[in-house]
């Protein structure tokens, strides 16, 4: 398969972090091997905006759960922060130190008997006994992310979904990552929540210098977020390059594909310039 790979001026010149020939398989119980990642490699630069785009069960997840450490590559390397991961075999529940991963649903990744306030606390805290003192510092965090302060002894189930993603963004933060890998982060949101978090993305970004991988199935969402594109087809990197390139004069037949399939409604707003503030989609086509 053809990798076309257009590295445009937007590329970072340092790596935050570099994925190389990436190999990722699942052993199913009734006997046999998934590849489900096949020689992948890209790189997300420092403060760099990147989206992995591609239809379902073309690894994305994957991909994200091993830049993450929560799942082990069968091969390849990854680098991040001045070290190189070779040796798989050494994923954690908590993941990989200075990597922070939000979920298409966050409730699942919060303890639901905590409050807002401690679930923050525990990620400034780093594992570490919680204190009154880092309670009150995690009311920063609920502020930077744009909800009330008030809402710090409330619990995740007492949250609406735009409320909790935004609780998961705020403890990805107190952790003080280098990337945040958002898998389908607003897929589940409705499009003005939806709209509002993705500014978020931006802001922090723009504000803290994050880098952030962003995997969605919807083009038309990563292309208004992020600066470089990755499209991924059964496991392979079929395209790379800066997100307006890469909608506008798409190389292979795949991407063209995924850029067909969003609704002609919205693909007016798809080529705006990426990382302006938008509203929602919704709101800005009809
Ligand atoms: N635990 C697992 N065991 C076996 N196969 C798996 C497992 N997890 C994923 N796979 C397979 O690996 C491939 C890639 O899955 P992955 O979840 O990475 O895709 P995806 O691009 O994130 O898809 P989606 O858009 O549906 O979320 C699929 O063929 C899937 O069936
Ligand atoms: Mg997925």
């Amino acid at each position: 398969m053809e990798n076309l790979t257009r590295e445009g001026p937007t590329t970072a010149t340092k790596p935050a972090l570099s994925v190389e020939d990436l190999v990722i398989e699942y052993r199913l119980a009734r006997g046999g091997v998934v590849r489900a990642v096949d020689g992948v490699s890209f790189d997300v630069g420092e403060s760099e905006i990147v989206g992995i785009v591609g239809e379902s069960g073309s690894g994305k997840s994957s991909v994200g759960m091993v830049v993450a450490g929560f799942l082990n590559a069968t091969d390849g390397r990854l680098h991040f922060d001045g070290t190189t991961t070779q040796e798989w075999g050494q994923v954690s529940n908590s993941g990989r130190a200075g990597v922070q991963m939000i979920f298409q649903d966050s409730s699942t990744a919060v303890n639901p008997r905590r409050s807002v306030g401690s679930i923050i606390a525990e990620a400034i805290a780093k594992g570490g006994r919680i204190t009154k003192s880092h309670i009150q510092q995690s009311v920063a965090y609920i502020e930077r992310v744009g909800l009330d302060p008030a809402l710090v002894n409330r619990k995740p189930r007492e949250l609406s979904g735009g409320q909790k993603q935004r609780v998961a963004i705020a403890r990805a933060l107190a952790a003080r990552p280098g990337l945040l890998v958002c898998d389908e982060s607003v897929s589940a949101l409705d499009v003005s929540v939806r709209a509002r978090i993705l500014n978020l993305l931006v802001q922090i970004r723009r504000d803290e210098g994050i880098a952030i991988l962003f995997i969605s199935h919807d083009l038309a969402v990563v292309s208004q977020l992020v600066d470089r594109v990755v499209v991924m087809q059964q496991g392979k990197v079929v395209e790379v390059g800066p997100v307006r390139d890469v909608i506008d004069r798409p190389q292979h037949a795949y991407t063209q594909k995924l850029l067909n399939a969003i609704p002609r409604l919205e693909r007016t707003t798809v080529s705006t310039h990426p990382n302006q503030q938008f509203t929602s989609m919704k709101e800005e086509t009809s």
